[in-house]
């Protein structure tokens, strides 16, 4: 049974965390992203937990949670354009892949074998944690493999009903979408994943230019599996018209008549505000999900700002399943 604390009213929260921690055990903390499911980084046993609660394949590495600048640089290798990045956008929803220093003591089942490691500060009650730790916290979100990830510490609560967890509840995460994941190069930046810092916010700090994968290096995203973040129903994207009795994700104050259809209707945002947008997507696709509906219909979200990262999402969502 997961054990939900709710930290506004349990000032206690941070030492019972760490002795959990110190045990080489998992918690659940909330993140301005989303929740994730945090262990001592540099403790292989406390790491490997996390792959098998999740299920996640060993192949793909996890990120390193670090409470300050300095911690980051006993791990990371940063350059000028990593610093300029760490100072505009931390603590902040910024996942950084840098060479990873030879000497540094996150495990290395946690990088997957990898020779970069993937750094970010997070905000909020998950940033004091790990600095009274004092060492990075491997953090996934807190979701098996494969599925969507909680914004709620009820959402974490439900996904690992079966297991003894201990769940420190903030209320709803602020952003909604996993980071922004960027890969720093000398001349450079390799989106990895798209999020609510966007490219252009990468390329005004930088100067560089921001660019995706080119697919040859395949290991350079390798959680960036075609198929994610999936709901059990179908999804179906930018609709326009949508069958009877589908469940719709709804996105601004249109009055279509396909809202008429849906059996059920969830608004992103009726005003259009993509910040909103993504901070419900996750819950709307578990809501609509958990009515055991066959289909969920999206209207179409615009891909400006952090509408990239929301269609990123949906279109994971809504890529063919593996079996
Ligand atoms: O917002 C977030 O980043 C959340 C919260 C909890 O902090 N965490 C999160 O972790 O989304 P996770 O494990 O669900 O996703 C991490 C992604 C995976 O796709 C993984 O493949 C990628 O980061 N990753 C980790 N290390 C990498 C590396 N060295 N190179 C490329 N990708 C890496
Ligand atoms: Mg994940």
């Amino acid at each position: 049974m997961a054990k939900i604390v709710d930290i506004s009213r349990d000032a206690n929260f941070i030492e019972e965390t760490l002795a959990v921690l110190e045990r080489g055990e998992c918690v659940a903390m909330p993140t301005e992203t989303v929740y994730g499911l945090a262990a001592d980084a540099t403790n292989g046993l406390a790491v490997a937990r996390i792959f098998e609660m999740k299920g996640r394949p060993q192949f793909n590495p996890l990120i390193a949670h670090v409470g300050s600048l300095s911690m980051a640089r006993k791990h990371g290798v940063f350059g000028e354009v990593a610093e300029k990045l760490a100072t505009a956008f931390w603590p902040g929803p910024l996942t950084l892949v840098l060479p990873r220093k030879p000497d540094s003591a996150v495990h290395d089942l946690a990088m997957a074998g990898l020779s970069t490691i993937a750094i970010r500060i997070p905000r909020g009650p998950a940033r004091e944690i790990i600095a009274e730790f004092d060492r990075p916290l491997a953090v996934p979100s807190a979701n098996r493999s494969g599925r969507i990830s909680p914004t709620t510490a009820g959402h974490v609560a439900e996904e690992f009903a079966d297991v003894d967890l201990l769940v420190l509840d903030n209320g709803p995460c602020k952003v909604g979408l996993e980071s922004t994941i960027v890969k720093v190069l000398p001349d450079s930046l390799v989106l990895l994943r798209p999020g609510a810092i966007t490219d252009s916010e990468l390329g005004a700090v930088t100067d560089l230019p921001v660019r995706r994968p080119d697919g040859l290096g395949g290991i350079e995203a390798p959680g960036m599996l075609a198929s994610h973040y999936a709901p059990r129903a179908q999804m179906r994207l930018n609709v326009t018209e949508c069958p009877q009795g589908a469940g719709l994700i709804a996105f601004g104050s249109g009055t279509d008549r396909q809202r008429e259809a849906a059996s059920q209707v969830l608004n992103l945002s009726v005003d259009g505000d993509l910040k909103e947008a993504a901070a419900n997507l996750y819950r709307h696709m578990k809501a609509l999900d958990a009515l055991g509906l066959p289909l969920i219909c999206v209207e179409p979200v615009p891909t400006t700002g952090i509408g990239a990262a929301i269609n990123d999402r949906l279109t994971r969502a809504a890529a063919p399943r593996a079996s």
